[in-house]
């Protein structure tokens, strides 16, 4: 007896502890679409503790030291809204989603436009598409989304560049910017590709497929993407003639492809399409998702190491969100994705379990927090929770993203950014005021001569 009252005395405070731990995790149930929405709603709130946009003296959207990710966090909260339905931060998404845009409506904003990769500009270009595709109501006044989303596209059909490698957009716009000007990689160039691929399923004009086809062709004739193998490294060097890719696996860089096949897939029912949306998936699962793993996604690059830079933290968020579409556009695909989707969700909850209030790490992996916090790894978070609604909503007309005659009224101007000075033939004579914002962009891999290009252009600046 005794002994009996001792044990149920300790399992009670276990209880309790167990509780109270509980409290401070996330619990998520693939089958509860509360606890679905609940862990969403946490992350997203924790990302949001983060964002001052909205705080009197705030400037919307800005990130300053890292412009792009700004771009991240409201395509978190476009999917938030859009997967569960909440629409608490709208107004702050979309007054921010408008203002980054600049006076040219085309992402180049001038705060930040001297220092940017056609990446960064390109992340804010996919988020307003996919404010178009959601239905996101244009704001009263100033630029729609569509437009914003042409406005990038224009500016950086006219940065295709054939002095180096045949084609292809350089990674960084200017030539003060160093070592990555001479750079082609797979982000941009894949970027470019699945933004016009959505113009052009949405639009219907046949340019934006032109332009998708062209930049497709020629990524495979790099080596960035290599249709055989359906593997794709993060960059090759222009000044060596594109001879040798850096064999760098990032999940996104396989993301921003299989997006661009999946929506071209799904306007033309060409199984050309469908070939490089399945070859490029099954490396993804095989590379990324394994099965050492439990099937939790990882960019082991830098996480093995725990050394993930902000930007790296961010990466498999987005392919979270780009698999939700694509199981939602190619339905032969979902149950494989919504399983991989699943597993990578419970590896996610089990990783925010950080400083007694939920906050998230970057190692899905290892069933516990890792010991990071930031607003990066709720931003990822909060992708991953807010798609584990996808089978609740597929079907509905909230699901798939809409086209142009299935219900999507966001303004088209087709002619949107042509104001914007070309980059490469600017690059002599582009604005330099400030040197302070230098680093505004994604800097995904550190060459020696780009900070020294950068660190010698601070001091032109200065
Ligand atoms: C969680 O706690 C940490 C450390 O006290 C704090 O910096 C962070 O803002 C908190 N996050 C939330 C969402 O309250
Ligand atoms: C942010 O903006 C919304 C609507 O514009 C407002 O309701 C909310 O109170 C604002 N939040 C803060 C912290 O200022
Ligand atoms: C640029 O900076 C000015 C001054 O801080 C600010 O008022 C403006 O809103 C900023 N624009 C953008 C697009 O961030
Ligand atoms: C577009 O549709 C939304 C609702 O989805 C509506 O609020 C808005 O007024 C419509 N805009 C136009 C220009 O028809």
């Amino acid at each position: 007896m005794r002994i009996n009252g001792t044990r149920s005395i300790c399992a009670g405070i276990l209880y309790v502890l167990a509780l109270a731990q509980q409290a401070l995790a996330i619990e998520l149930v693939a089958t509860s679409e509360d606890s679905i929405k609940s862990a969403a709603s946490t992350a997203t709130y924790g990302m949001m503790t983060y964002y001052s946009g909205n705080d009197t003296g705030g400037i919307p959207g800005a990130f300053p030291s890292k412009w792009w990710e700004g771009s991240a966090l409201l395509l978190a909260l476009l999917n938030y809204w859009h997967f569960t339905g909440d629409d608490t931060y709208n107004d702050e998404l979309s007054v921010a989603l408008q203002w980054q845009g600049g006076t040219n409506g085309d992402y180049m904003p001038s705060n930040y436009s001297s220092f940017l990769g056609n990446d960064d500009q390109m992340f804010w270009g996919l988020s307003a598409m996919t404010a178009v595709e959601y239905k996101l109501p244009d704001r009263s006044t100033g630029f729609s989304w569509l437009s914003l989303a042409q406005g990038v596209f224009n500016t950086q059909k006219s940065r295709w560049d054939t002095t180096m490698c045949g084609g292809g957009l350089r990674w960084q716009i200017y030539v003060y910017e160093g070592t990555g000007y001479y750079m082609k990689n797979a982000v941009s160039n894949g970027g470019f590709f699945q933004l016009a691929a959505r113009l052009y399923r949405y639009t219907g004009n046949e340019e934006y497929y032109t332009w998708a086809k062209k930049t497709w062709e020629w990524s495979c004739s790099v080596p960035l993407v290599n249709n055989k193998t359906w593997t794709i490294d993060d960059s090759t060097n222009g000044q060596e003639q594109c001879a040798n890719g850096d064999q760098i696996q990032w999940t996104y860089n396989y993301g921003v492809y299989f997006g661009g096949c999946a929506y071209l897939y799904a306007k033309t029912n060409d199984e050309y399409w469908l070939n490089c949306t399945t070859g490029l998936l099954n490396t993804l699962f095989t590379t990324f998702f394994t099965e050492k793993n439990n099937y939790i996604i990882s960019d082991w690059e830098c996480e093995t190491q725990g050394n993930c830079n902000n930007n790296e933290v961010l990466f498999k968020g987005l392919v979270t969100s780009w698999l939700a579409q694509t199981a939602m556009l190619i339905p032969s695909l979902y149950d494989e994705i919504l399983a991989k989707l699943q597993a990578t969700g419970q590896g996610a909850a089990n990783s925010c379990t950080g400083d007694n209030n939920s906050t998230c790490g970057i190692r899905w992996t290892t069933g516990t927090w890792d010991g990071t916090s930031g607003m990066e790894q709720e931003i990822s978070a909060s992708n991953t929770f807010s798609v584990q609604m996808l089978p609740w909503i597929k079907d509905t007309e909230y699901g798939p993203p809409v086209t142009s005659t299935t219900g999507g009224n966001s303004t088209s101007d087709v002619n949107a950014g042509e104001n914007e000075s070309a980059g490469s033939s600017a690059s002599t004579s582009s604005p330099i005021t400030t040197g302070d914002r230098a680093g505004a962009g994604i800097l995904t891999v550190v060459f020696v001569g780009g900070l020294l290009g950068m660190a010698s252009f601070m001091f032109v600046g200065a």
